[in-house]
C-alpha cells in the first residue's frame, strides 16, 4: 500500500510531516473532546487546551482577535456545514451562494439545512465572478445571504476575491449576511505569502467564518479541519448539557482528542517559518512540473502561486499514476511529500507516449483506468 504513494499525485494530502513521538498517545489512549472546546466539561480524557491553542494560532494567522472561537472538526466539509447551519439558524430565509468551482460539500451543507443554493459563474481564472454574483444577489431581494468563497478551488486552486465579495454586499446593503471562506486547501500557504503577494481573504477582509483542512497542507495524516469564527456564534446550542458538563456547539459532539495533538505538532511545531518553507518548496515543485510538461509539449496550466498543475488527461499509462479529474483534464497537486523524481518519471512516461516509445494496451470495456479512478 505505502509503495503506491509515488503515484498519488491528484489529491491534496501532504505527507512530509510525521509524528512518531505521538504514536503512544494516539494508539494507546482514549481522548474525546466532546462538546465545546472552550469548556472542559466533566471529563479529563481530552485535549481541549491544545485544541484551543490550535484555534488561537490559526485565528491570529487569519486576522481574528482575542475573541476567536472555533473547533477541530472531522474535515472541512463538517466545518462548512457548521458555518452554513449557523447562517441558516441566525437567518432562516438565507440563500447560499457559491461559485460553480466550489467544493461539493457546499451543496451538501445547503441541502442538509434546507437552504436554497445558487450557483455563481466563474471567470477565466475560475474565480467567482463578482458581476455574476451581483446579478444573483439582486434576484433575491430582502433575503439574507450566505456567500461561500473558496481560497484554493479543488480543481485549479483559484482564489475568490473575499474583500470584493464583502464590498459588493456592502454596496447592495445586504446587512443580514455571512461570508464563509472555504480555505481547506490553500488557506495556510496563501496566508504565509510575503506582503504584496498575499491575497486578503481572512477576517480583516470581511470573512465571518473560515475553514482549513488538517490533512491537506498541515500533514496531519488523518482527516481533520478547523472551523474558525471571529467570536463565538450565538445560537441555540450554548446551554450546558449536564451529562457532559459543557455545551455542545459542534456538529460532531464526540470529537477526536488526537487530531488537535497532530495539528499542534504541525502548526506550532513548524511555526510560520517552517510552513513558509514547505509552501515555497511546493510552489517550486509546481513550477518545475508545469515547465517539464510544457517542455515535452503536453498541455498544462497553473494559476499564480498554485501547488496545482492541470494537464490534458492522458490515455492509459504504463504505470498506475493517479491524476484525478475528468475525461479531459487531470491534475497534479504538488503537496509537501511529493518528490521531484516522481514527477520526472511521470513526465518521462507522458513523453514516451507522445513520441510513440510507449504503447499501452487499451483496457477492455468495463476496466477502470487507474489514472481516472474515482475517489
Ligand atoms: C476547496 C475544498 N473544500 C473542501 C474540501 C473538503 O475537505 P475535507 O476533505 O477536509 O472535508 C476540499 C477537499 O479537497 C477542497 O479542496
Amino acid at each position: 500500500m505505502a509503495g503506491d504513494r509515488c503515484y498519488e499525485l491528484a489529491f491534496p494530502g501532504a505527507t512530509d510531516l510525521t509524528y512518531r513521538h505521538l504514536a503512544g498517545v494516539v494508539t494507546g489512549r482514549l481522548l474525546n473532546n466532546v462538546g465545546d472546546p472552550f469548556e472542559h466539561g466533566h471529563g479529563r480524557n481530552h485535549t481541549k487546551d491544545v485544541e484551543v491553542r490550535v484555534v488561537r494560532w490559526l485565528g491570529e494567522l487569519f486576522g481574528a482577535g482575542d475573541d476567536v472561537w472555533g473547533y477541530v472538526t472531522g474535515g472541512a466539509s463538517e466545518g462548512t456545514l457548521h458555518a452554513v447551519d449557523e447562517a441558516a439558524t441566525a437567518h432562516p430565509d438565507v440563500v447560499v451562494y457559491a461559485s460553480a468551482a466550489a467544493h461539493y460539500s457546499v451543496a451538501k451543507a445547503a441541502r442538509l439545512v434546507r437552504a436554497p443554493l445558487v450557483r455563481v459563474d466563474t471567470d477565466e481564472r475560475d474565480r467567482m465572478s463578482l458581476d455574476r454574483l451581483r446579478d444573483r444577489l439582486l434576484e433575491h431581494p430582502g433575503r439574507a445571504a450566505m456567500v461561500v468563497a473558496t481560497v484554493g478551488t479543488t480543481e485549479r486552486e483559484a482564489v475568490d476575491d473575499v474583500a470584493g465579495i464583502a464590498g459588493l454586499c456592502d454596496d447592495l446593503r445586504i446587512v443580514r449576511r455571512r461570508l464563509h471562506v472555504d480555505a481547506a486547501l490553500a488557506g495556510i500557504p496563501r496566508a504565509l505569502l510575503p506582503d504584496g503577494a498575499r491575497p486578503g481573504f481572512g477576517f480583516g477582509a470581511g470573512a465571518t467564518s473560515l475553514v482549513i483542512s488538517g490533512h491537506k497542507f498541515p500533514s496531519t495524516l488523518t482527516p481533520c479541519a478547523v472551523i474558525l469564527y471571529p467570536r463565538r456564534p450565538s445560537g441555540p446550542d450554548q446551554q450546558r448539557i449536564s451529562y457532559i458538563g459543557s455545551s455542545d456547539t459542534t456538529i460532531g459532539g464526540s470529537r477526536s482528542g488526537h487530531t488537535p495533538l497532530l495539528l499542534a505538532a504541525s502548526l506550532l511545531g513548524q511555526g510560520h517559518r517552517g510552513h513558509r518553507r514547505r509552501a515555497q518548496r511546493s510552489r517550486d515543485l509546481a513550477a518545475y512540473t508545469y515547465d517539464a510538461l510544457r517542455r515535452i509539449g503536453w498541455p498544462a496550466q497553473r494559476l499564480p502561486d498554485a501547488f496545482t498543475v492541470t494537464l490534458a488527461q492522458p490515455g492509459p499509462l504504463p504505470r498506475p499514476w493517479v491524476l484525478g479529474g475528468d475525461e479531459r483534464t487531470g491534475r497534479i497537486i504538488c503537496m509537501p511529500g511529493i518528490e521531484q523524481a516522481w514527477i520526472a518519471e511521470l513526465v518521462a512516461d507522458l513523453d514516451g507516449l507522445l513520441r510513440g516509445r510507449i504503447h499501452v494496451p487499451v483496457p477492455r470495456r468495463g476496466h477502470r483506468r487507474p489514472e481516472t479512478a474515482a475517489r
